[in-house]
C-alpha cells in the first residue's frame, strides 16, 4: 500500500514537467509542417507500468536525447524514455559518461520532453551532481524535473549515501529509479567497465542494494551487466520491476540505448565499445552513410536540387518587374542570372 501510495503522489509530480512541454517551440505552418498539438493526459503514469509489471508484461525502456529520437520512440509506443548520460559517450563522443554536465543533460531533457508525449521520462542524475549531500542530490533532481521536464529521475549506486539520496529524492515527491551492477559513472573504483555479479560476495551485493533501493521508495531498478541468474534472483526478491541491460532475459523489463539498437554508429571505434550484449536491430549507420555519399556526388554534379526541390515560384510578371528592378540598380549581370534562372527552369518543366 505504502508503495502505491508512493506511486501515486509520484504519478501527480509528473505533471509539473508539462508547463515544460507546453513551451515547446511548435513551428508556424509555412515552410515546415511541424509537430501536431501535444496532449499530454495520454502520458505513460507509474500505476500503468506497475500494473503491467504485476500482469508480468514486459516493460519497454529505450534512451533518447533529442527531438527526433524522442519522437521515434513515442511513435513506437516505447513504455520508457531514459535520457540517459550515455549521451555523453553516443552523442557527444566521450569516453565514458562521467563529463556531462547538468545544464547539457537538461537540454537533451527538454528537447526530449518536446519530442516524446507518451513514454514516462526518465532524466539521469549526471556524476559530480548529487554525490556530496543529499540536499545536493534533491536540488538536482528537482531541476531535472523543472527545467528539463522529465517526470522521474535515475541515479548510480547502492552505497549508504546513494541510498540517502534516493530516499530524500522519493520524499521530495519525485519518482527514482535505481541503478546497480555495472554503474558507468563508477567506472574509476570498478576498475573498467566490468560486468558485476560474478562471485557470490558481489552477486549478493546486487541483491541487496537492489533490495535497499526498492525500501527507500525507488520504483524501479535497472540492473546493468550481472549474470542473468543474478538478476533473476533480484527480480524474484523485489517487488518493483527490474531492467535489465546485459542482464538476461530474466528482467521484468529490458532497456538499450537508441544508437546501440539502431546501429547508428557504424564506424571502427564505435565498433570497438559497442557492448556485446546489444542487439543491433538495424544499420542506420549504413543508411546514413550513403545518403551523405549521394547527396555530395548530386551536388557535387549538380543534379541536386533539380526541378521537383525548387518549389518557390514568382509569376512571370513579377519576374519581369524584377528584372527591370535589378537593372535600374545598376545590376544588370544580377537581372540576367535571374531572366536566365527563370528560362531553364521554365524549360526543365515543360520537359517532364
Ligand atoms: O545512460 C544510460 O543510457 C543508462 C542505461 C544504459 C541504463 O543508464
Amino acid at each position: 500500500m505504502a508503495f502505491l501510495h508512493r506511486l501515486s503522489k509520484a504519478s501527480s509530480v509528473a505533471g509539473g514537467g508539462r508547463l515544460i512541454r507546453r513551451l515547446s517551440n511548435v513551428p508556424e505552418n509555412t515552410v515546415y509542417g511541424g509537430p501536431k498539438p501535444q496532449t499530454s493526459n495520454q502520458r505513460t503514469t507509474l500505476n500503468q507500468l506497475r500494473q503491467k509489471y504485476k500482469k508480468g508484461e514486459p516493460i519497454t525502456v529505450v534512451t533518447a536525447y533529442d527531438y527526433p529520437s524522442a519522437v521515434h520512440l513515442d511513435t513506437a509506443g516505447i513504455d520508457i524514455c531514459l535520457v540517459g548520460d550515455s549521451a555523453s559517450m553516443v552523442v557527444h563522443g566521450h569516453d565514458t559518461t562521467l563529463p556531462i554536465s547538468l545544464d547539457e543533460m537538461l537540454v537533451h531533457c527538454r528537447a526530449v520532453a518536446r519530442g516524446a508525449t507518451r513514454p514516462l521520462l526518465v532524466g539521469d542524475l549526471p556524476f559530480g551532481t548529487y554525490e556530496t549531500s543529499t540536499s545536493q542530490a534533491v536540488d538536482t533532481a528537482v531541476r531535472v524535473l523543472k527545467e528539463g521536464g522529465m517526470d522521474a529521475i535515475k541515479l548510480e549506486g547502492g552505497s549508504p549515501s546513494r541510498i540517502t539520496a534516493a530516499k530524500a529524492i522519493v520524499e521530495a515527491g519525485i519518482a527514482v529509479i535505481g541503478h546497480v551492477g555495472l554503474t558507468p559513472q563508477a567506472i574509476s573504483v570498478l576498475g573498467g567497465f566490468r560486468p558485476q555479479g560474478r562471485n557470490v560476495a558481489s552477486a549478493v551485493k546486487v541483491v541487496e542494494t537492489a533490495m535497499a533501493l526498492q525500501e527507500v521508495g525507488c520504483f524501479s531498478v535497472v540492473l546493468e551487466c550481472v549474470p542473468a541468474p543474478v538478476a533473476a534472483a533480484a527480480t524474484s526478491a523485489l517487488q518493483i520491476p527490474t531492467i535489465g541491460i546485459g542482464a538476461g532475459p530474466f528482467c521484468s523489463g529490458q532497456v538499450l540505448v537508441y544508437h546501440d539498437l539502431l546501429g547508428m554508429l557504424q564506424h571502427p571505434h564505435h565498433a570497438k565499445v559497442t557492448p556485446k550484449f546489444c542487439k543491433q536491430y538495424a544499420r542506420v549507420g549504413d543508411v546514413i552513410n550513403k545518403a551523405l555519399l549521394e547527396y555530395k556526388e548530386e551536388v557535387t554534379n549538380g543534379t541536386f536540387p533539380g526541378p521537383s526541390h525548387t518549389p518557390y515560384k514568382m509569376n512571370p510578371k513579377d519576374e519581369n518587374a524584377f528584372t527591370k528592378e535589378l537593372q535600374k540598380m545598376g545590376l544588370d549581370a544580377a537581372a540576367s542570372a535571374a531572366t536566365e534562372a527563370a528560362a531553364e527552369l521554365e524549360k526543365t518543366n515543360t520537359q517532364q
